[in-house]
């Protein structure tokens, strides 16, 4: 495990976003694994600005998203898909065909995990895995449980996870229940895998992730175990330890 430590929200992004250019740039048809949430915001609108600078070219990379609420349409606001086309995809000139997120929607739970399963395995490895963390220790939507879970799969949401992201949403009610997302073994298998923390609010989680036992109640403690990420912190997240 490597750590960067950031001075702050903007210096975790800007070095976060060197490492997606790098990737980038070095394999152009790369495959990206991306995260939502407010922790890759900074990151998204550096990669903007530099390819509106000129400096890089998403024509040929693909993207996997981790995940999306149970439920929600694409075209509505707090779906993830939305998210993307807004935070990034509509800003760049990825091609649409190559972003890939679960359906919210599909009208069929298992075959849709069945089918973005697929889409992973015939798009091959993913090059560079972007992740955040919960407060929980989850990541994707892989919440605290008693075993890993290997492959994409509708995970119904920790009270946790409601109360934090219900920031995004009018009322908590709103936030969905249910989602589905790409399970441990997806994201273990990446090539490289780049976790963002910025904030108090995720220090404990940052402790107990990364300097604590590897154990499925803590998802994102078994990264300690990948042969090469990078935990791209500040100096809030990375405050008890
Ligand atoms: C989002 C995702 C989640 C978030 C995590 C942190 O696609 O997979 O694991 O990364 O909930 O969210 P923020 O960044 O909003 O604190």
């Amino acid at each position: 495990m490597k750590i960067i430590r950031a001075k702050d929200y903007a210096n975790m992004s800007r070095q976060a976003a060197n490492i997606i250019s790098a990737q980038v740039i070095l394999k152009p048809d790369c495959v990206l694994g991306l995260a939502t949430g407010s922790s890759p915001i900074g990151i998204y609108e550096q990669l903007i600005k530099w390819y509106q600078k000129g400096d890089l070219d998403f024509r040929y990379v693909r993207t996997v998203n981790l995940d999306e609420y149970v439920g929600l349409d694409g075209g509505y606001a707090q779906s993830y898909a939305y998210y993307m086309r807004s935070h990034f995809f509509d800003h760049i000139n990825i091609d649409p065909a190559n972003t890939n997120i679960p359906c919210g929607t599909a009208p069929d739970g298992e075959a849709e995990c069945r089918r973005y399963d697929e889409l992973l395995h015939s798009l091959g490895t993913i090059d560079l895995q972007l992740l955040g963390i919960g407060p929980n220790g989850h990541i994707g939507f892989n919440e605290p449980d008693s075993c890993f879970t290997k492959g994409t799969h509708k995970v119904a949401l920790s009270e946790a996870t409601i109360r934090a992201n219900r920031r995004f949403f009018e009322q908590e009610e709103d936030v969905p229940r249910f989602a589905y997302t790409m399970g441990m073994c997806d994201i273990m298998n990446a090539e490289r895998v780049v976790l963002v923390a910025s904030g108090e609010a995720k220090a404990d989680a940052v402790k107990a992730a990364f300097f604590g036992p590897i154990t499925p109640l803590v998802s994102a403690s078994i990264l300690q175990l990948h042969p090469n990420f990078t935990l791209v912190a500040d100096e809030a997240a990375l405050s008890k330890v």
